[in-house]
């Protein structure tokens, strides 16, 4: 047995030293993703160059997950609860249906659109379980594509979450911008973006982020928000909100859905997209919802059967699991109170982060207006920092985040702040 490996072994290494070099080459030249680019760098390389830096109380702001003030991943004492209540009672593995969980969707758009609603009463809303918020912004992109009437286009504020630009166009929609921020004021630029969204094309998809604007932390204020709704009704465009942030800017999920709320109380009948990472850290689980308003029962019914075309050659039915465990805390009274309770606790532990460095770079002498830090809201901050100064933060002071300067106050903790505040102190004045 032995003596046949090696045998055999041996006429393979002979083999290959025959082998001229040229035929490899050749035969690598010729392989099918010889045409295949290499794509960009991984955004930036946090992860990787605070790895590697060695400093003892070095400091990560680019991560997009919540932190505790330990600085670590924080699983919510409900979600526990909730998955030792999935577990113990022994469900199947079999397939959820193509929209998923029936008692999550619907406890989801409750959650959204709040227990007044009008289309909610009226069985108007067409909802599928999603891959997250990712999936149902894809989900809603291919709708759209497929189904909406006038021009393929959305547009998205400048700047947006990184990921729409690409989810979109992937969904076959022409992605256009409108006007949202405002770097002079680090705030809203809403004269702009009432502008822009006035010289758009009659009817033109606008994508809202419903609270928690992410990348910048700035949202409009109510009063903005209703005369956003009216420049949008006045142009008869399509509001698309992504709602990945419920409960998580403000600490209350009913007050974080003004917008989305107050746009259907003025007739707007919007599309959605909801995610349950950040507000139930279920960011792996990936547990999100699409929903589409209709403007009857019985138009629902068309739309929800068109969404399970789209969904089921995507991915035939979304993973239960995750669902399973939202639906737990949506629907049990006692559970969903402790839930209520730890969202505004991790809202609130970043509301005292942003107060706390803003405080700190105060009494170091700051001759700067860091009154953004505080009135921006959610897990970021624009700190309103140039790339030089971001550069010279994590090369100097062994402070993590993006070139854009936008730092993840999830990432603050009452142990890093002093520092934080005087690294930011030193390079900026
Ligand atoms: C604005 C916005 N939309 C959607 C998402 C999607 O997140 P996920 O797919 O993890 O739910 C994110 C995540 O950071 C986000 O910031």
């Amino acid at each position: 047995m032995s003596s046949t490996i090696m045998i055999t072994s041996r006429a393979i290494a002979r083999q290959a030293a025959a082998k001229p070099l040229r035929a490899v080459v050749a035969t690598r030249a010729a392989s099918t993703w010889s045409n295949v680019p290499q794509g960009p760098p991984a955004i930036l390389g946090i992860t990787e160059a605070f790895k590697a830096d060695s400093h003892s109380e070095k400091i990560n702001l680019g991560v997009g997950a919540y932190r505790d003030d330990k600085g670590k991943p924080y699983v919510l004492p409900s979600v526990k609860t909730a998955e030792q209540k999935v577990v113990t009672s022994n469900l199947d593995k079999e397939y959820a249906g193509i929209t998923g969980v029936p008692s999550f969707t619907k406890a989801a758009v409750l959650l959204a659109y709040g227990p007044d609603s009008a289309p909610l009463k009226e069985d108007c809303i067409a909802v599928t379980q999603s891959i997250s918020g990712t999936g149902a912004l894809r989900i809603g992109g291919a709708f759209l594509e497929r189904f909406y009437p006038e021009a393929k286009a959305i547009y998205i504020p400048t700047p947006s979450w990184a990921n729409h630009q690409a989810v979109f166009k992937d969904s076959g929609l022409k992605v256009e911008k409108y006007r949202y921020y405002n770097k002079e004021t680090i705030g809203l630029d809403f004269d702009g973006m009432v502008a822009d969204i006035k010289a758009m094309p009659k009817k033109s998809i606008i994508l809202l982020h419903a609270c928690a604007h992410n990348p910048t932390g700035v949202d409009p204020t109510e009063e903005q928000w209703r005369a956003i709704s009216d420049a949008v009704k006045e142009g008869e465009h399509f509001p698309f909100f992504d709602m990945a942030y419920q409960g998580f800017a403000s600490g209350d999920t009913n007050k974080d859905a003004y917008a989305l709320r107050y746009f259907i109380s003025q007739g707007h009948t919007p599309c959605l997209s909801q995610s349950f990472a950040k507000n139930m850290g279920l960011y792996g689980e990936r547990v999100g919802a699409f929903s589409m308003v209709c403007a009857s029962a019985e138009e629902k019914k068309r739309v929800d059967s068109q969404i399970k075309i789209l969904v089921r050659p995507l991915y035939s039915n979304p993973p239960v699991h995750g669902a399973r465990i939202a639906s737990e805390i949506l629907n049990d009274a006692t559970l969903n109170k402790q839930w209520l309770g730890e969202v505004k606790d991790m809202a609130e532990r970043i509301i005292k982060m942003r107060a706390l460095l803003k405080d700190n770079l105060e009494k170091l002498g700051s001759k700067h207006d860091w009154s953004h830090i505080t009135s921006q809201i959610g897990m970021f901050a624009y700190t309103g920092l140039t790339p030089e100064q971001m550069d010279t933060l994590a090369k100097e002071h062994s402070v993590y985040a993006t070139k854009d300067g936008r730092i993840s106050v999830a990432g603050i903790t009452t142990d890093n702040v002093k520092r934080l505040a005087e690294s930011i102190y030193k390079v900026t004045g």
